[in-house]
């Protein structure tokens, strides 16, 4: 594996090698949902490359930039292990210009859910996507489905640019309990590891819901809500088609079901695709 620091290195660092490029664009502190996305671009592609980038522009004054857990050696231990060939480990001087052209999230897709609680976080994150997809060359690019706002938004970037990468949806990866794993997680101490457990059980039981044969979007929501109670504070529940459009009733096929909360110190998000 090769590690490279700047644009130069990147570049010099791609001549080196032949074949279609599988990308993973992550912040670091890599954890097993991470993995899942490099192991799987590892199985799809002839040259893998991940970059690790705590980006300042996506988030907001008062965000957790500095607090952002960082374990470059770790990760880089794990990048060997899973055979990763390039490994962009840029500086913020190296990706960001002052005064730069930027492109905006669309305005109802950008600024609702996440985007609502996080005003701006999305134009930041699709500002330093399209950087690292250009810079990448990728074929194909791996984002996991637990960030599915900004999943969605990703691929209309990709298509509404007519850029030429795929973007290649990963199922999400919980851990035994079923809290679906994040770098934030490290905050939470036991008693609320055990409270964070109701996104996803909030999530199971619309599922079951579903199942059953209930579609209808506003009982589904007041039954998740009351699972949802051992959380400190409940961000919204939201039933949304896979263009984050409000759906009345579930579209079996359509259909993603978010959760966003607070436990303790971390915002956590879960969703389920049905
Ligand atoms: P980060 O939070 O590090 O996540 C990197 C990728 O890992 C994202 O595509 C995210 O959805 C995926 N991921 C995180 N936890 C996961 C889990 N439990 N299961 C499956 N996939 C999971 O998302 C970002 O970084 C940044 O916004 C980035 C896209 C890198 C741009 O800065």
């Amino acid at each position: 594996m090769v590690i490279v620091h700047t644009i130069e290195a990147l570049y010099e660092a791609k001549k080196a090698v032949v074949g279609s490029v599988g990308f993973v664009p992550t912040m670091g502190a890599l954890h097993q949902g991470h993995l899942s996305l490099i192991q799987q671009a590892r199985r799809e592609n002839e040259i893998l490359i991940v970059s690790i980038f705590v980006n300042p522009t996506q988030f907001l004054e008062g965000e957790d930039l500095d607090a952002y857990p960082r374990k470059d050696e770790a990760d880089i231990q794990i990048c060997t292990l899973a055979k990763v060939d390039i490994l962009f480990m840029p500086s913020i001087e190296a990706m960001y210009e002052k005064d730069e052209l930027c492109i905006g999230a669309p305005a109802i897709g950008g600024y609702i859910l996440e985007g609502a609680k996080r005003a701006g976080h999305f134009d930041g994150m699709l500002q330093i996507v399209m950087k690292l997809l250009n810079l990448s060359g990728a074929k194909r690019a791996y984002f996991g489905k637990k960030d599915a706002q900004q999943l969605v938004l990703v691929m209309q970037m990709v298509k509404h640019y007519f850029m030429e990468v795929e973007i290649v949806p990963c199922e999400i990866v919980r851990d035994s309990l079923g809290l679906a794993l994040s770098s934030r997680n490290i905050y939470l101490n036991e008693d609320e590891k055990k409270r964070a457990l109701s996104l996803s059980k909030a999530l199971k039981s619309a599922t079951k819901m579903v199942m059953a044969g209930e579609l209808e979007s506003e009982t589904i929501k007041k039954e998740m809500r009351l699972v949802l109670a051992q959380t400190d504070t409940i961000e919204y529940v939201a039933i949304v088609n896979r263009a984050f459009k409000p759906l009345e009733s579930v579209e079996i096929g359509n259909t993603i079901i978010l959760v966003a909360g607070q436990v303790g110190l971390p915002r956590l998000i879960d969703n389920i695709w049905i």
